[in-house]
């Protein structure tokens, strides 16, 4: 049987991000159900609605990306109590222009690591709310994870088993409504 299509988006372009990591431990708990796609936000320029008329490649192909998915992870740092400017430009891009919006009809589920005791509340609170805005259904329920103790390795293998089990049954209540809600592949 084809599987789902699970997009995953690390909201950092830090080489050693500790979200990608992080991110890298969900993707194999959703494995044995979805092809994961990496979707790539590094690379896009700032947005500028100058550039719409002839919208740069690296543009073109992040939209493609994203439009062709389903449902979307996504897996943020916070700055200053908010989602990263990488993030939130991703986003911008992919709203725009509003009959091409690459977010309508998506379901998602966010989450995030820090090294401080509320791992992205804020951020993912803010997240939220955006992608309510441009039209995404964003799975309830909260994941919030500290990075201290770390919870993953180097490799992206969780380390200890409660944390494992915590984020397995996000990542479980996410395939549920993935499975539930996202058109079949092809349709
Ligand atoms: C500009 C900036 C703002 C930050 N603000 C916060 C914050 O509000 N809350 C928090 O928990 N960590 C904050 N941090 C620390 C990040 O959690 C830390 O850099 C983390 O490694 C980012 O995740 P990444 O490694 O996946 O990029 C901030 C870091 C930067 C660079």
């Amino acid at each position: 049987m084809t599987k789902h299509k699970v997009g995953i988006i690390v909201g950092s372009n830090r080489r050693e991000s500790i979200n990608r990591r992080f991110a890298l431990a969900l993707a194999r708990l959703l494995a044995d159900r979805f092809e994961i796609a990496w979707v790539r936000i590094d690379d896009l320029p700032m947005y500028n609605q100058d550039l719409e008329g002839d919208r740069p490649e690296t543009v073109r192909r992040f939209t493609a990306e994203v439009g062709a998915l389903p449902a979307l992870l996504f897996v943020t740092p916070e700055h200053n109590r908010s989602i990263p400017a990488v993030l939130k430009n991703a986003i911008d891009w992919g709203s725009k222009p509003t009959d091409k919006n690459v977010w309508r009809g998506k379901v998602a589920a966010i989450t995030g690591t820090a090294n401080g005791a509320i791992g992205t509340a804020v951020a993912q609170q803010h997240l939220r709310a955006i992608l309510g805005d441009v039209g995404t259904l964003v799975m309830g329920g909260e994941a919030y994870v500290t990075f201290k103790p770390e919870p993953v390795d180097t490799e992206g293998n969780f380390v200890d088993e409660s944390r494992r089990t915590f984020c397995k049954a996000y990542m479980d209540q996410f395939a549920l409504l993935v499975q539930r809600l996202a058109s079949p592949p092809g349709a």
